[in-house]
């Protein structure tokens, strides 16, 4: 362990941050997407990095001795919160382009600056390496999406069975090792598997003493993401992608150099994308493997799906001789390999079109569903209960005319995905689709407005907020 710091002497300084060095733009929330559908598309989009892959490794960075390279990090705001998450503990983190170079060798402190992680669920992630690497840590409880309750009982359970003494004071969760020394192995089985949670006990046991086990635990391709980069930095994790994973603890991990994984969640929103406009696109890279779910209910509704290459897809939708119509499907999110909770707004914008009566559950979050009173400002008719909802669809008869009855309206986007789906919606709409609080959905989507657009949408970004210098 590094030579440990004092909590109480090495508080965050105040704010604002000192150099927010990640990405020189920042969309702002009371941005608006305006698109005049409907829409077909064509052509080839590129799929950016992985958002929760990115946030995950970026937190892992401050496990590492020495300076860490990280390669295709999306610029979004939620990057960018996790670029000022580490400039706050004083970690040197500099951009170019999609190229992060991330030094945790000077951190001076184990508290972040707390608006910045109630800004994102993932800031919270930093309390494993903080914890690991310094003996102590003081991180705010998350913000993030408004989707349920997200509470962090799991972090904090896991930390103890870690050899940590976990306290929740004043808004914010305190952490340091019982022994004085570092976290030691332990056994932690936890009670549902928890993406977060999961990352957050991978990194801390890197640098535990001995061997610990972690049992039901995410699958989720970002938790395997993160076992690469932590086993190229000198980790020992064995079975990242099964329920149960081992790792040996070493007495430090040092800096490497990674390529961060394709977004499965953009990947996914694009091929839904094609689907709702009924249009042919081709979207790379992708491993079709972290979407095969999705893709299946695609196949189901009527879509065309095949590798186009080694890590391309090509989704066709069309319409030719108007006899194709979408079948609406059934679909309950859960944990990986399962339905991604963060496709499931996106794909009932997709069922308010297809022919018949598609159910949507959602299991995941408890609150994911504030998408459904803005879907119904288009049209689209939905029933919902809990988190539950009957979508009755309206693909028209003939498919030389549009597929969709939905109509242009003025929205507003609650949350990333939600807002997304409305993008989608909005592409399918008849007429002008004006979507404010748009921001949301640049926490997740890098240049959605541009990649749309080069695939034939008619779409803008209002330019009176328009990006503007950090
Ligand atoms: C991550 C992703 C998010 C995705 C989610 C599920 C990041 C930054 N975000 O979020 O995009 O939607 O996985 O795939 O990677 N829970 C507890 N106690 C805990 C932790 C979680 O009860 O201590 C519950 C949550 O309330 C939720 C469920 O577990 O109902 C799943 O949450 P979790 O897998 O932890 O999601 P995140 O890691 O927050």
């Amino acid at each position: 362990m590094d030579k440990p710091l004092t909590l109480l002497n090495h508080i965050a300084p105040s704010f604002p941050v000192p150099t927010l060095h990640l990405h020189d733009q920042v969309q702002t929330l009371d941005q608006k997407l305006t698109i005049n559908g409907p829409s077909k598309l064509s052509g080839h989009v590129h799929i950016s990095g992985s958002k929760n892959s990115s946030l995950a490794i970026l937190a892992a960075t401050l496990c590492c001795s020495g300076t860490t390279k990280l390669r295709d990090v999306p610029n979004l705001s939620d990057t960018r919160a996790m670029g000022s998450i580490l400039s706050s503990l004083s970690a040197e983190v500099e951009v170019s382009g999609d190229e992060v170079l991330i030094n945790a060798d000077g951190v001076s402190c184990v508290e972040p600056c707390r608006d910045r992680v109630k800004e994102i669920r993932g800031g919270f992630f930093v309390i494993g390496p903080l914890l690991a690497r310094f003996g102590e840590a003081a991180v705010a409880l998350p913000g993030g999406c408004d989707i349920g309750s997200r509470p962090v009982d799991l972090f904090m359970r896991g930390l103890r069975a870690l050899g940590a003494i976990v306290e929740l004071r004043d808004g914010k969760v305190e952490a340091r090792v019982r022994n004085g020394r570092r976290l030691v192995a332990g056994k932690f089985r936890l009670d549902y598997p928890s993406v977060g949670a999961t990352e957050t006990l991978m990194m801390a046991a890197c640098l535990a003493d001995g061997v610990t086990i972690l049992s039901n635990v995410a699958k989720e391709p970002e938790v395997i993401d993160l076992a690469h980069f932590l086993n190229n930095s000198g980790a020992h994790i064995e079975g990242a992608g099964s329920s149960k994973i081992r790792i040996l603890g070493q007495s430090q991990l040092h800096g490497t150099e990674c390529t961060i994984t394709p977004d499965r969640i953009e990947a996914g929103t694009f091929l839904l994308a094609a689907a709702i406009t009924r249009s042919c696109i081709n979207i790379s890279p992708v491993f079709p493997s972290h979407i095969s779910s999705l893709v299946h209910k695609l196949q189901t509704a009527g879509c065309r799906i095949r590798r186009s290459g080694r890590d391309s897809l090509e989704v066709s939708a069309v319409c030719e001789n108007g006899d194709r119509v979408f079948r609406g499907f059934n679909v309950t999110t859960s944990p990986f390999p399962g339905f991604p909770t963060d496709l499931q707004p996106q794909t009932m914008a997709l069922l308010t079109t297809c022919n018949g009566l598609s159910r949507v559950e959602e299991s995941v979050f408890e609150r994911r569903m504030t998408h459904v009173q803005e879907l119904q400002k288009l049209g689209a008719r939905i029933d919902l209960s809990g988190s539950r909802a009957l979508i009755y669809g309206k693909e028209k008869a003939s498919c030389f005319l549009f597929p969709s009855a939905l109509v242009g309206s003025e929205l507003t986007a609650m949350d990333l995905r939600g807002g997304a789906a409305l993008v989608l919606a909005g592409l399918a709409a008849e007429g002008r689709t004006e979507i404010s609080a748009a921001g949301h959905i640049y926490r997740g989507y890098e240049d959605i407005d541009r990649k749309l657009a080069g695939l034939g949408a008619d779409i803008q970004i209002s330019s009176s907020t328009a990006s503007v210098l950090a």
